[in-house]
């Protein structure tokens, strides 16, 4: 059986300071009498071709993992969780209607493990806390509660820290635990975490922190654990990373270790636990707390092709909220394309609560095909803010119009900066499904204090402009048009930014049957590894993502691949 079933060299240089690797060297390219006159006609041409044409134009968009939805131990009992708490919780899934509206995981956080290991380091678990619960099972056996949740048609989740610490040297109830980590057993922890049968992995930070690891090199290890524990089980770990936004893993977590999928936190926790009974009950998830790491959430430059920023699980249905702050919770976790991982006691929601988690026009919004985030387009005083997220169907937007200010405001939104033509569009109300009229250029309405209206906008894309790679001569020669990205960057140059955030369409080739990566450069800073999923031996497949662009037309968009072979990239098109 092989290693990984995953490239693994994009993990070999995955270091938080390493960037991308540059081959220096000048390629040689056997090219074909026709391949020649065709490539010194567009060396000379310098675009290879561009234009206006419609966005909905163009090949299927690609499958690109969506945001995770389940729930987590952690926020309504830190470490007092057990197997009879996890079964309630399952149960509540099913019975609240949430399994019916799109939730799956199950997340067993902190306090399910002691830190201690048998002779050989593996993980021994307390027999009492998580017993046999058919006949037949072994007291301590961690997958008797997978057994049982995957029973229920859920998946489940598991935790660890990527120190040899955990956060459970850092209480919130109960005594301090050591080595409740898995550094220097990751191989040996991940794979049991796949063979226990568990579908996610939440990997903590607490002793990585203590230990002033590099997370981005840490976490690079783990993926490589994770998929090498894939390639042995057949079983996938879905991975959760938190280091709450210290390192900007926006910046070097996607793709890391050569994971197809990946969320990572980008804050701290919104709440400490409120478990009912016991020390702290009486703490209160604020609004405030809410909106702050809403905030910190936002890197639509990260966000793409199965990886999201995760602002943390919700506290929607926690003690501290109105149920209009809980709707509003909602509709900043959906149009940011977050995890909807809920923190909440399930078994013990309010009619209003359920129906605001379950609420279908909104979680759509959420697990949009297109896979990105929303992007703040206007905020024409103070407070009032307008957030537009682009959806997979062309011409349409989710829209949040948001007031932080202490009085009711009348917001208005404009269709140009949704990148819509003028006309009047279909809006639509999300939370009401109340038919909206605006006129040709905008729409306005009143929005209270602290509140937000969520509009599903569906109107005219305005046109896109596309771009084919560049074949430049000399040292830093580029990939040939039309080649699959080996070594030689693909470059796109003079590409027309648009405003702070351009979105922009991919249309590319991947035959594999896994995912290939290629990491983007833009104008020579920063990266990003994108993933471009399977599109089938005939090819082509589309894919959007958000990108920092300079204003203006001199930007440099360069694709490249520290694996053979990437995706074979033909076109860009910029909106
Ligand atoms: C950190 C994380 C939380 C939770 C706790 C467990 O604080 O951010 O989400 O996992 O650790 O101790």
């Amino acid at each position: 059986m092989s290693s990984s079933i995953y490239p693994t060299c994009w993990a070999a240089s995955d270091g938080k300071a390493s960037g991308m690797r540059e081959n220096k060297t000048s390629p040689r390219w056997e090219l074909k009498a026709r391949g020649l006159v065709l490539a010194i006609a567009l060396a000379l041409s310098g675009v290879v071709f561009s234009g206006d044409l419609p966005a909905q134009a163009g090949p299927a968009l690609a499958p690109v993992a969506r945001p995770p939805m389940g729930w987590s131990s952690w926020n309504s009992f830190s470490n007092t969780v057990d197997s009879q708490i996890v079964m309630d919780q399952a149960r509540a899934m099913v019975s609240s209607g949430m399994q019916k509206a799109g939730y799956e995981y199950i997340n067993i956080d902190e306090g399910w493990w002691l830190g201690t290991r048998d002779v050989e380091g593996n993980i021994v678990v307390d027999p009492k806390a998580w017993p046999a619960l058919s006949p037949g099972e072994q007291p301590g056996d961690m997958s008797n509660i997978v057994r049982f949740i995957h029973g229920l048609g859920l998946k489940a989740g598991i935790y660890t820290d990527a120190g040899e610490n955990g956060c459970s040297m850092y209480p919130d109830l109960g005594p301090k635990y050591f080595h409740a980590g898995s550094e220097g057993h990751y191989e040996q922890d991940f794979l049991q975490f796949a063979k226990w049968g568990f579908d996610y992995v939440k990997v903590d930070w607490c002793g990585g922190d203590k230990e002033n690891l590099d997370p981005a090199v840490q976490y690079a290890e783990i993926g490589r654990a994770i998929n090498r524990a894939e390639a042995i089980t057949g079983h996938r770990l879905f991975f959760s990373l938190c280091e709450w936004g210290k390192n900007s893993p926006w910046s070097w977590a996607p793709g890391v270790g050569g994971a197809p999928a990946a969320i990572w936190r980008t804050s701290g926790d919104i709440v400490a636990p409120i478990v009912a009974g016991h020390e702290h009950a009486d703490r209160k998830a604020s609004f405030a707390g809410m909106l702050s790491n809403f905030d910190q959430g936002i890197h639509p430059e990260a966000e793409h092709t199965g990886y999201y920023n995760d602002p943390d699980m919700m506290v929607l249905g926690m003690p501290g909220l109105t149920e209009a702050q809980n709707r509003v919770h909602m509709s900043l976790w959906a149009i940011s394309g977050a995890p909807l991982i809920v923190g909440a006691d399930l078994a013990h929601l309010s009619p209003a609560v359920r129906e605001i988690l379950t609420k279908s026009s909104v979680l759509t919004v959420d697990q949009d095909a297109a896979g990105l985030q929303a992007v703040k387009v206007a905020e024409p005083a103070t407070g009032l803010q307008i957030w537009s997220k682009p959806l997979a169907e062309p011409g349409a937007r989710a829209v949040l119009l948001l007031n932080r200010t202490g009085s009711e405001q009348s917001i208005r939104v404009q269709w140009a900066d949704l990148q819509l033509q003028s006309a009047a569009p279909r809006i639509t109300d999300a939370w009401s499904g109340e038919q909206l009229s605006g006129t040709d250029d905008s729409y306005a309405t009143t929005v209270a204090a602290g509140d937000a209206r969520m509009l599903l906008v569906v109107g005219t894309e305005a046109p896109m402009q596309r771009y084919g790679p560049q074949l430049v001569h000399g040292a830093s020669a580029g990939t040939q048009p039309g080649a699959v990205l080996r070594q030689h960057p693909a470059r796109f140059e003079n590409v027309e930014g648009r405003g702070e955030i351009t979105r922009i369409q991919i249309v590319y080739r991947n035959p594999d049957h896994v995912a290939r990566f290629a990491r983007l450069r833009v104008n020579e800073q920063g990266a990003t590894v994108i993933a471009f999923p399977p599109t089938g031996k005939s090819g082509p497949g589309m894919l959007w993502i958000q990108a920092k662009l300079g204003s203006g037309s001199k930007n440099l968009l360069e694709f490249s691949s520290d694996c053979s072979p990437g995706p074979q990239i033909d076109t860009i098109s910029v909106q």
